[in-house]
């Protein structure tokens, strides 16, 4: 049975969500096989499949291309586009379009916006419009500029109340699940337990609701930094770099073809 917003809402409290990202076809069929409750196609694409250093240079073109991507891979799983940078933040009009390409020309199921309480109206347009929103607080990857880099969120005791209170404003608008990245594990649980959604957790701990992972960082296929957080699974970069290895020493001594 296909998996829907609903069916994420209701697991709560039922057993932990289990939600990874992925930005093709063919990991989004490995992973839907493997039994993942919902597949992010994030604009994590840009610095884990095109090579960008932030999630900033990712297009709405390029997440609708690697959207339907995954959409044609027919998961069972719950099928999740990002918006992608500055788009959330302009014409409320021009948002509403480019959730209804993601859904309608890609095959999204939903849609995931970066922000807290400050975003809650304009998420609150979308799901009035119809539009099944996952809401994402705590380290906000498209704000790097403005961070000035990753870092832990929720350590401070005011930071912890604007935590509870974007999680609680958003849940409040009609999403139907929130992410929740690199927040503090005691604060991170402290809001799954105010939340009646699901609290989707990324290096937040084990006390939220279910977890998330970029999937790169979990085969062991990511070039660059891996976040301490995040378990590898597989050491696919490895075995894919000695595959290459083995085939460019085959031609080169004749022994392939045989
Ligand atoms: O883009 C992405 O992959 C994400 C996850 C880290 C939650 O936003």
């Amino acid at each position: 049975m296909r998996i829907s917003t609903q069916t994420i809402s209701l697991l709560k409290g039922e057993r932990a969500i289990v939600a990874v990202t992925a930005y093709d076809a063919i990991v989004a069929r490995y992973a839907d096989q493997a039994g993942v409750d919902l597949i992010l196609v994030g604009d994590s694409v840009g610095t884990t499949q095109l090579g960008f250093e932030t999630t900033i240079p990712v297009t709405l073109e390029m997440m609708l291309h690697h959207t339907a991507a995954v959409a044609r891979a027919q998961p069972k799983a719950l099928v999740v586009a990002d918006i992608p940078f500055a788009v959330a933040h302009g014409d409320f009009a021009e948002l509403l379009s480019a959730c209804c390409r993601l859904m309608q020309e890609a095959g999204a199921e939903a849609i995931k916006i970066e922000g807290g309480a400050a975003m809650a109206p304009t998420i609150e347009r979308l799901t009035r419009a119809g539009i099944p929103v996952l809401a994402h607080i705590g380290l906000l990857p498209q704000q790097f500029h403005q961070l000035g880099g990753y870092r832990k969120f929720g350590r401070s005791e005011a930071e912890k109340v604007m935590l509870l209170d974007d999680a609680l404003a958003l849940e409040q608008v009609g999403c139907f699940a929130v992410i929740c990245e690199m927040v503090d594990g005691a604060v991170a649980g402290a809001i799954a337990q105010a939340l009646t959604v699901p609290l989707i957790g990324i290096g937040s701990g084990p006390h939220c609701d279910g977890q998330i992972l970029v999937a790169n960082d979990l085969l062991g296929m990511n070039a660059g930094y891996v976040p301490s957080f995040v378990k590898q699974y597989a050491q696919l970069g490895e075995q894919v770099t000695a595959a290459f290895a083995e085939y460019t020493q085959d031609v080169k001594n004749g022994k392939f073809p045989s």
